[in-house]
């Protein structure tokens, strides 16, 4: 089945497809310089909180193999502007902050060990590409938990992209509606447009169609309608990032959709990487939530369709743990209470010794 192809290393540098151009056209980027990766990121040429962990491990790789520095030294002084660079790019995505974190470890003990200028942008590289790789087995993991739960004939419906374009692997949620579908469940997808930036509309709709998932493109005010008429097995959204009770922070719309689901008793799932979870944070009050610019609701694809008003644009909201049926991760299933299970779950990670 066609999985996208978000973003890759080469040896010219890291390419990027521009899915703010998708489904119109598919145009790449190679990117040379870690500030033109940190750019993309912000801007959107690449999304989805995996993959922009992906691009942020490419982008500090990309910054200390293209770092004009001729010491060690110089370079350990250049470092952390690299990875300042790409961490203020997007707030929410909590797997930024991993990803960047874990290049930071790798560049400390290749540190420690004394490692030469030459070494340590070659294990660099490696270490992003490893992050990249490990996405896919990631993903894979989380669809064989998650299918699971997806019924075995009817509709599911999901939010926003959580595809292999959102997280360079075979997705997240669509993954879950991918492994289900080749198991032979017989699914088909609602796929709400995700106003303002239309991730389901442009994305989703054109991800699953290029897999042969059958899928239904619905505006985001049809969801509380469909929910209502009792054809909708499960729903399956991503996160950007889950705290320590499971309250989840995913693209706006999502706690709308998920409190219409209890209304209507259709069970809400979560399917995201243990790398998406902040332990750190009790509960969902603490996720900074990214504020985007007016011009992304007042234009669709640049062409301005209300008068020049003010809009708002919270690029997220956050989704209460009373909401979530279960977490899917590649670790396995959490379910309620949230904050023993998830921590559990990251335990068995560092036991399996996953960093
Ligand atoms: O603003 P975006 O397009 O980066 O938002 C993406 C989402 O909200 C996704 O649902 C989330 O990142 C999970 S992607 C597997």
């Amino acid at each position: 089945m066609y999985v996208a192809q978000p973003i890759e290393w080469t040896d010219h540098g890291v390419v990027m497809l521009d899915q703010r151009r998708l489904p119109a056209e598919e145009i790449s980027y190679t990117y040379t310089d870690y500030r033109e990766v940190a750019k993309a990121i912000r801007e959107m040429v690449i999304r989805g909180a995996p993959a922009i962990g992906v691009a942020a491990a490419m982008g500090v790789a990309l910054g200390v193999q293209r770092s004009a520095a001729s010491s060690v030294d110089q370079l350990k002084r250049e470092f952390p502007e690299i990875c300042d660079a790409l961490g203020k790019t997007r707030p929410t995505a909590v797997d930024l902050f991993w990803a960047i974190d874990r290049m930071k470890r790798r560049f400390e003990s290749l540190l420690l060990a004394n490692s030469d200028l030459a070494a340590i942008r070659t294990a660099m590289v490696e270490e992003a590409k490893i992050v990249h790789l490990e996405k896919l087995a990631t993903d894979e993991a989380i669809g064989r938990f998650g299918a699971a739960f997806m019924p075995r004939d009817g509709q599911v419906m999901t939010q926003c992209n959580a595809g292999a374009l959102a997280t360079a692997g075979i997705g997240t949620a669509l993954g879950v509606i991918r492994v289900a579908y080749e198991q032979g469940h017989k699914l088909h997808v609602l796929v709400p447009e995700t106003r303002p930036y239309l991730q389901g509309a442009r994305l989703t709709a054109w991800e699953l169609h290029r897999g042969g998932i059958p899928l239904t493109l619905i505006t985001d005010n049809m969801v509380g309608h469909f929910l209502k008429t009792g054809k909708v097995g499960a729903i399956v959204t991503g996160a950007d990032r889950i705290a320590a009770n499971g309250d989840t922070a995913n693209k706006i719309g999502t706690y709308q959709i998920a409190v219409l689901a209890k209304e209507n008793n259709v069970p809400f799932y979560v399917a995201a990487p243990t790398s998406t979870l902040d332990l750190s944070i009790p509960d969902g009050e603490h996720i900074p939530i990214e504020e985007r610019t007016a011009e992304e609701v007042t234009h669709i694809q640049g062409v301005r369709i209300a008068p020049d008003v003010p809009a708002a644009h919270p690029a997220f909201d956050v989704t209460p743990n009373r909401y979530i049926r279960a977490i899917f991760t590649e670790q396995g299933v959490a379910k309620p209470p949230f904050t023993e299970t998830l921590r559990g779950l990251v335990k068995s990670r560092h036991n399996a010794g996953a960093v």
